[in-house]
C-alpha cells in the first residue's frame, strides 16, 4: 500500500532527518513536512511542505483533508528547559496539538499515528538505575508532566477508539544535521561544536550527570521500525521505554580527548536545568521493545563520538 505521511513538527532536530529518511523509502511526494517555521533547508525544494500550527485546528483540519494521510507523526513540542519558560505555552502546544491531532487522526481515518514521549516523563521518586517501563512517573517540569499526560490519552484513544498510535520516550538525542530544540540534554550537542571551534565547552551539567542519550541515526531507524512492526506486536500503547547509551559529561569529554587530546571541560554553577536533570533516568531498560519489534541499539558511545566529530569537521 502507497502510504501518505504527514510530518508535523518538520523543521526540528527529529523532523529534518525524519522526513529525509521516510521520503528515501516512501519517495519525496508521499511526505508532506509540516511546520510553523519555514524550513531553511532542502525539506521544502525535496517535497510538499505545508505552514502548519498544530494549535490551529482549522488549518490543520484542511491540511488532513487535503492529503488524507494514512501515517502522521507529531513531533512539534517545547522541550524541558525552553517549557519552564513559558509552562502554559508548553502545556497548550504539547497536550491540545496531541489532542488536535488524535481527533483529526480518527475523523479522516489515519492507519497510525507516532507520537514521542520521553525519559522526562520520570521524576525524582521513579527508580534511577535501569528505570523499568512500569513505576512511579511523578514529573516535575511542565514538559514531563505534559508528556506523561500524552501517553495516558495515546492509550485512550488507542483502547477507547482503536485508534494504533505507537510512542517512543526518547533519551536525550544527539545530531549534528539540525540544532537541538531547547532541551536538559542539548549539553551533548554543544560539548561537540565546541570542542571542534575552541577545543573547550562549559558544561551546565556537572561531572557526574549520568544521563541516557541516543544518537539521532538509531533513534530515527528505532522509530520508523516500531510504525513498520506488525500492529499485534504492539504491547505498549502509552511509550515504550528506549535506552540508548547512558554517560556523564565527564566519560563524554574522555571519549572527545581520544580524538582531540587537549580538550578541556569545565563547569557552570547553578545552572536550572541541572535541577531537572538530577530528576531524570541515570538509565534505562528498554527489554520491552527488544522482545516487542527487536529493537537493537547500533552507536555506542565509541561510534556517536566518532560520527558526530567527522560529520561535524566536514
Ligand atoms: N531531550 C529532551 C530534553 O532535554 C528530553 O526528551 O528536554
Amino acid at each position: 500500500m502507497k502510504e501518505t505521511i504527514l510530518v508535523i513538527g518538520s523543521n526540528g532536530q527529529i523532523g529534518t532527518e525524519l522526513v529525509t529518511e521516510l521520503r528515501k523509502i516512501h519517495g519525496e511526494n508521499h511526505v508532506i513536512a509540516c511546520d510553523i517555521r519555514r524550513p531553511d533547508y532542502d525539506i521544502k525544494n525535496a517535497g510538499p511542505f505545508e505552514f502548519v500550527n498544530v494549535l490551529e485546528k482549522d488549518i490543520l483540519n484542511n491540511i488532513f483533508k487535503k492529503y488524507k494521510p494514512t501515517q502522521v507523526y507529531l513531533l512539534a513540542a517545547l522541550l524541558s528547559a525552553t517549557g519552564e519558560q513559558n509552562p502554559k505555552l508548553a502545556w497548550d502546544l504539547n497536550m491540545n496539538g496531541l489532542l488536535n491531532v488524535l481527533d483529526l487522526a480518527l475523523i479522516y481515518k489515519t492507519h497510525r499515528v507516532y507520537w514521542p514521549s520521553s525519559i522526562a516523563a520520570f521524576g525524582v521518586n521513579s527508580p534511577k538505575v535501569n528505570t523499568p517501563q512500569y513505576c512511579i512517573m511523578d514529573p516535575n517540569t511542565v514538559y514531563g508532566i505534559s508528556k506523561l499526560a500524552g501517553e495516558r490519552w495515546c492509550e485512550y484513544y488507542f483502547q477507547k477508539y482503536g485508534l494504533d498510535v505507537r510512542s517512543i520516550r526518547y533519551p536525550g538525542l544527539i545530531s549534528w544535521k539540525a540544532a537541538p530544540g531547547g532541551g536538559t540534554t542539548d549539553y551533548a550537542i554543544h560539548i561537540f561544536h565546541d570542542a571542534l571551534k575552541k577545543a573547550s565547552y562549559t558544561s551546565f551539567l556537572s561531572a557526574q550527570t549520568q544521563l541516557p542519550m541516543m544518537y539521532m541515526d538509531d533513534a530515527i531507524r528505532g522509530t520508523i521500525e516500531l510504525m513498520n512492526a506488525p500492529a499485534e506486536n504492539i504491547s505498549i500503547r502509552s511509550s515504550y521505554n528506549f535506552a540508548g547509551v547512558s554517560f556523564t559529561p565527564e566519560v563524554l569529554a574522555a571519549e572527545i580527548r581520544k580524538h582531540i587530546p587537549d580538550f578541556k571541560l569545565s563547569y557552570m554553577k547553578n545552572d536550572p536545568r541541572q535541577a531537572i536533570a538530577n530528576s531524570w533516568p541515570q538509565s534505562i531498560d528498554d527489554s520491552q521493545a527488544q522482545k516487542d519489534w527487536n529493537w537493537k541499539l547500533e552507536f555506542d558511545l565509541a561510534r556517536m563520538t566518532e560520527d558526530m566529530l567527522h560529520n561535524l569537521k566536514s
